[in-house]
């Protein structure tokens, strides 16, 4: 018996959808629900049983639909709520759940409930956000000293209220007072108004950010973003605010992620726990993504594989018997994995090493669209290009260091998550087949070559590799509920680990970079007595203890 109590969403595996740059269905040049319709099959074929979508939600896009204006509706630009509904019951059709981002930290500046904030502290929705005086003399200065983590600072003027409100994203964000109970009220309301349709689930964006400290004192001065940033990150309140949500939850056996920037595993056992009571299913952390950088991506550092595989050991060890781990290596706020942490001369052969690497650890693993047929960063020339906020805050933090605009573009074809906001590549035609008219944000040209059409038709390709994946690990509790083991720890090029369960045991070996090394087998895995499963070169005639790794080969051998 594993000792890990089995459940639906432990046995799982995800598909994430960014719907703007999905498929699109209409040919306008954006991404929208008619297209994911067409594409369910393509989906289930995957071998996935869930789809998380970003926000479908009607939204002015200052951060693309993580600023939300309606949460009861769907985007004009995705479809409406029929349309939604076709989805919905196509997927469960095809026994695949949907699980919609549930962003409840902010709203869009142009939802009703700002917009009648604003008319002032009559308005009973006033104290939906947070509205201050600027500080004295004259309140011309903002309330405290916090900046926000994508748009200067965190505090926005109101001439007409003389009052500033309170923005820890976008300017086209303000946060909720979460501490208001009507706002919780109202929290509820959407989570049933979703659950009702028969959404399985909620992907909670930024969740451990909705609680802010009582009076917003001042942040750690020397930060350059994010200042005030220990006022707002995991505060005691989150927890009872969760539970409040978690019983509307319960009462639909709904599933949920909850986005955690820097969480630790001592923390998240006090959301996660393998228990009836716990705050949320899954979390997910960052750590492992910061394998290449300092905190975030633009702080970029040599990659490290001693980082990843201390990050992704020590959450495999805390939560085994615990809690529960999300695996991901790519979403839609990050650039693509192959540039960072493999080879695009082995696009192949190191995507399917990465892929390999995170799939067959314990956990819940999530694919984002694109990442199954190895997409990669995008290089833009110029920066009006680009469309993301985030990006033009950094250019307006660094140009005042002087940093052209040239310089800065290189950084950001490297850094930005625009990179993971490329269109689908579904053929080799126009536009990649996303689209025929301009689509919204441009096409990567590497389309010719990477596309769905051409990885279907390839026995070998990683679209083929991530479905034989998804399927064994289905089909072999020791993927899912086994036992994690670290070897050769410190090596800095072989990330080897394995899984045992009920006398089944696994070994999953990974070779980063394309420079030879001698491999041996660990004690007490006999590769000679083991079958082979998965390997991105032809496996070797006969089976041998020791063997000289490959570019960026990766093999995973199974024990009766
Ligand atoms: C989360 C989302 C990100 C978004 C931010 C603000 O980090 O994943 O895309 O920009 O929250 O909502
Ligand atoms: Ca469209």
């Amino acid at each position: 018996m594993p000792i890990q109590n089995p459940t639906w969403w432990k046995e799982m595996s995800v598909y994430q959808i960014w719907p703007r740059s999905f498929a699109d269905g209409n040919n306008d040049g954006i991404g929208d629900l008619h297209g994911v319709l067409e594409k369910l099959d393509y989906i289930k074929s995957l071998g996935v049983d869930a789809i998380w979508f970003s926000p479908l939600y009607p939204s002015p896009n200052a951060d693309y639909g993580y600023d939300c204006a309606d949460y009861k509706n769907i985007h004009p630009e995705y479809g409406d709520l029929d349309l939604f509904k076709q989805v919905l019951d196509g997927a469960h059709a095809r026994g695949i759940k949907i699980i919609l981002d549930l962003v409840i930290n902010h709203t869009s500046d142009h939802h009703e409930w700002f917009v009648k904030s604003k008319e002032g502290p009559e308005s009973e929705y006033h104290d939906y956000y947070f509205w201050r005086k600027g500080k004295k003399p004259g309140g011309k200065k903002p309330p405290n000293n916090w900046l926000s983590v994508f748009e200067g600072g965190a505090w926005e003027y109101n001439k007409d209220l003389d009052k500033w409100y309170m923005h820890v994203f976008a300017k086209g964000q303000p946060d909720l007072n979460m501490a208001n109970p009507k706002v919780r009220e109202e929290v509820k309301n959407i989570l049933r108004f979703w659950l009702e349709m028969g959404v399985d689930g909620f992907r909670e964006d930024v969740i451990t950010y909705i609680s802010k400290r009582e009076g917003l004192p001042n942040g750690f001065p020397l930060m350059p973003v994010g200042r005030g940033m220990e006022h707002w990150t995991s505060l005691p309140l989150v927890k009872d605010y969760l539970k409040e949500f978690k019983e509307v939850l319960d009462e639909y056996g709904a599933f949920t992620v909850g986005e955690a920037p820097m969480m630790t595993p001592a923390l998240a056992k006090e959301y996660i726990t393998d228990e009836a009571g716990n705050l949320l299913d899954l979390m997910f952390h960052f750590k492992h993504m910061e394998a290449d950088c300092f905190l975030i991506d633009w702080i970029g550092l040599p990659f490290s594989l001693k980082k990843l595989k201390k990050a992704f050991s020590t959450w495999q060890r805390e939560m085994h018997g615990v809690g529960w781990n999300a695996n991901y290596i790519e979403n839609h706020d990050h650039p693509r994995i192959i540039n960072r942490y493999g080879s695009l001369n082995y696009r192949v052969q190191s995507g399917k090493m990465l892929a390999a690497m995170y799939i067959l650890q314990s956990g819940t693993p999530f694919v984002y669209q694109g990442q199954e047929i190895g997409m990669t960063n995008i290089t833009l020339d110029r920066l009006d290009q680009f469309k993301d906020v985030i990006t033009f805050n950094n250019y307006n933090l660094v140009k005042k260091l002087g940093v052209s605009e040239q310089r800065f573009v290189k950084v950001a074809n490297r850094r930005s998550r625009e990179n993971a906001r490329t269109p689908v590549q579904w053929t080799g035609e126009k536009n990649g087949g996303f689209c025929d008219v301009d689509p919204w944000f441009p096409v990567n040209p590497n389309y010719p070559e990477i596309n769905v059409e051409t990885a279907e038709a390839d026995p070998d390709s990683l679209l083929h590799w991530y479905r034989a994946l998804l399927n064994f690990r289905k089909e072999n509790p020791v993927v899912i509920y086994g036992s994690y083991r670290k070897h050769y720890k410190s090596s800095r090029s072989l990330y080897v680990y394995s899984q045992e369960l009920d006398g089944k045991k696994m070994l999953v070996i990974c070779k980063f970079g394309d420079k030879p090394v001698q491999f041996s087998a660990p004690q007490g895995f006999d590769l000679t007595q083991a079958k082979q499963v998965f390997g991105n070169y032809a496996a070797p005639e006969t089976q041998t203890n020791g063997f000289v790794t490959k570019p960026w080969e990766c093999r995973v051998y199974m024990w009766d």
